[in-house]
């Protein structure tokens, strides 16, 4: 996967192969993720791993920047997707000066709101400026706290209808795929198969059309909590705690630097 994918190849990948989605915060990571993902995502999700806060509320656009920056400039072939943080898309006006800055000031190939029909006029006027958006339904991580927690959706019938109106009007709002996260997997289904547009689950089943993991959470390397839809590919904290321990026990014994490592 050494050449970008377009958004035309995304949405015609419905229905033909599953699309792999991977967060990254930086170049070093984006560069290892790249040969392996269809698309990076630069979550707000940043603001728990990287900079250690509770939730993601307090990401701010200067933050997503930088970071998209950073991602762009390690996976030059990559699709990056940026998330607009908490606040940044309030009104149909606030949200296009916004995502104009990601477009003028990174290479991200697109934006990523979370919301459903609350948010499509939002979607829908920013792709009639030239913005492509990524929609983000279910369980939204920028609402845990008026929420009063991370809550999986889709458990009633209210639930289900309302995930199905959420997909149809991202979809209609003009979004090419949106993310679909912490839903009950028979739900998420078949929510996928009523809308034409790639939905890339998080902790939503197999019956989706791609997945999206927090490469930290994948790789071992957050240590906080593990959510039950995450498999570690990687036992990470504790391979690099051990690098750690050896280095520090090697500084402490002068075993290291040798000979080979001296100029
Ligand atoms: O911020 C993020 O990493 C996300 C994923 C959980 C989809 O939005």
């Amino acid at each position: 996967m050494t050449k970008k994918i377009t958004i035309s190849s995304i949405k015609k990948a419905k229905g033909v192969r599953p699309l792999v989605m991977i967060t990254a915060y930086d170049a070093l990571f984006a560069r290892l993720l790249e040969p392996n993902s269809d698309m990076i995502l630069v979550g707000d999700s940043l603001n728990m791993s990287f900079a250690g806060k509770n939730d993601t509320l307090s990401a701010t656009l200067e933050q997503m920047l930088y970071h998209t920056n950073a991602v762009c400039n390690g996976a030059k072939n990559s699709f990056v997707i940026c998330d607009m943080p908490f606040g940044t898309y309030t009104s149909k006006e606030e949200a296009l000066k916004n995502c104009i800055r990601v477009f003028q000031e990174t290479s991200a190939d697109c934006v990523k709101i979370e919301g459903g029909v609350d948010k499509a006029e939002i979607i829908a006027h920013l792709v009639s400026n030239g913005i492509a958006v990524c929609g983000h339904i279910g369980l939204l991580p920028q609402s845990v706290r008026s929420e009063g927690g991370y809550k999986v959706k889709g458990k009633t019938e209210e639930e289900r209808i309302q995930l199905i109106k959420d997909a149809q009007a991202v979809e209609a709002a003009g979004a090419f795929c949106m993310v679909i996260e912490g839903v009950k997997a028979e739900v998420a289904s078949e929510v996928t198969a009523c809308v034409n547009i790639p939905v890339i689950g998080i902790g939503a089943g197999s019956g989706v059309d791609g997945q999206v993991l927090v490469f930290s959470d994948m790789l071992g390397l957050f240590e906080e909590f593990t959510p039950k839809f995450v498999k570690k590919y990687l036992d990470g904290s504790a391979l690099v705690k051990e690098a750690i321990k050896n280095y520090a026990d090697e500084v402490i014994s002068r075993e290291f630097p040798q000979e080979i490592h001296t100029y």
